[in-house]
């Protein structure tokens, strides 16, 4: 079968090849999938560059989350059956999810939701766990008010959707481009962050929440807004990274936390509590955030393809950023 293979750490997706390897083997708690789709997001850039943790010592396979029909069952595994369409986020150290097939623990995999495809639910595994993980960490109260940033991207997207189901007022920080989106599914106070600063509109009447997906300045002017929680995908919280497979050396911890000091300052400053938020591998998060789609409707924006041929042919680029690999 084929994959698009790591070949060793390098800049963008530089060192992405092609090639064709053998299947692996099926672990007793694992399923076997034939992939259908898998988003190329930011972290597959990442870890582009090599985790200390993760050296390429050998080829591995990219991407880390999609979505594919189940082929075999592990010996162990009693709750899906083969022909289930199944979509997932795993781990990094994990084996990786752009290859034809790939065998993953059954503890990571959710069913599809019912009302979007196969095809549509590779494209939002990842952003949907994050986005959900994030806005139930804030632990938010109906009709607060909650700013996010980079609300028209694949994260953002899904948390403004996911926000308001919780019956929170949508404040979103994004590119004008993505507006006329934005304004579909709801969200009626819009702010250009091309043209406009948020924290100039925003000082005088602050939001209670902020989802961050920027971090660096944004990050450090959302502190300085004074809302009750700030909840950022964009600042590792050392304590947290375990959850997506990359076990830290103490030395990387302790300098991860000096870079992170200026941060946990202020918000120790302003009072206000910060969250670092790492998304975990998680099959029963995503099973019930998969429930949203069914009960509420989710809109997904439109999304840009590229196949494993094109790949094949043309190698990666850091262009194809959010377009969705097409594995059939
Ligand atoms: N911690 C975790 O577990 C975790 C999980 C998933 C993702 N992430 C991280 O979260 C980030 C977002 O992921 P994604 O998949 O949503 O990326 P994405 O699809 O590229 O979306 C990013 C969005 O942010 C917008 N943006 C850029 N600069 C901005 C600014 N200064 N203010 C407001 N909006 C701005 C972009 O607009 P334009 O279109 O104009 O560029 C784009 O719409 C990435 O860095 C990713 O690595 C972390």
């Amino acid at each position: 079968m084929k994959a698009i293979l790591r070949t060793k750490a390098g800049k963008h997706f530089s060192t992405m090849k092609v090639e064709t390897i053998k299947a692996s083997v099926i672990k007793p708690n694992e399923v076997r999938v034939k992939m259908k789709t898998s988003r190329i997001n930011p972290v597959d850039m990442d870890l582009m560059k090599g985790f200390p943790s993760l050296k390429y010592k050998i080829k591995q396979i990219g991407g880390i989350d999609g979505a594919g029909k189940i082929t075999a069952l592990g010996s162990n595994v009693n709750n899906f059956s083969i022909g289930d369409e199944v979509f997932f986020y795993r781990l990094f150290s994990d084996i990786g999810t752009w290859a034809e097939e790939i065998t993953i623990p059954v503890k990571y995999i959710s069913k599809i939701p019912k009302s979007i495809s196969l095809k549509e639910s590779g494209a939002v595994a990842l952003p949907i766990l994050t986005a959900f993980e994030s806005i139930l960490a804030l632990n938010s109260k109906k009709g607060d008010t909650i700013l996010i940033h980079g609300a028209g991207g694949g994260v953002g997207f899904i948390a403004v959707q996911i926000a308001i189901i919780m019956g929170l007022k949508v404040i979103a920080n994004a590119s004008n481009k993505d507006f006329e989106d934005l304004k579909k599914i709801g969200v009626n106070t819009l702010i250009d962050y091309k043209t406009h600063d948020f924290y100039d509109q925003l000082k005088l009447n602050p939001p209670d929440y902020v989802f961050d997906v920027i971090g660096k300045k944004t990050l450090m002017k959302s502190i300085t807004l004074k809302p009750k929680k700030v909840v950022s995908i964009a600042f590792p919280d050392p304590a947290q990274m375990h959850k997506s497979g990359v076990n830290l050396p103490w030395l990387l911890k302790k300098i991860l936390i000096l870079m992170n000091k200026k941060f946990t300052k202020a918000a120790k400053k302003f009072n206000v509590e910060l969250i670092g938020q790492v998304t975990g591998a998680n099959g029963k998060l995503l099973n019930d955030a998969a429930r949203l789609f069914d009960t509420h409707n989710l809109y997904i924006k439109s999304f840009k393809t590229k196949t494993l041929n094109e790949i094949e042919t043309n190698g990666l680029n850091k262009l194809d950023l959010g377009k969705i690999i097409l594995f059939n």
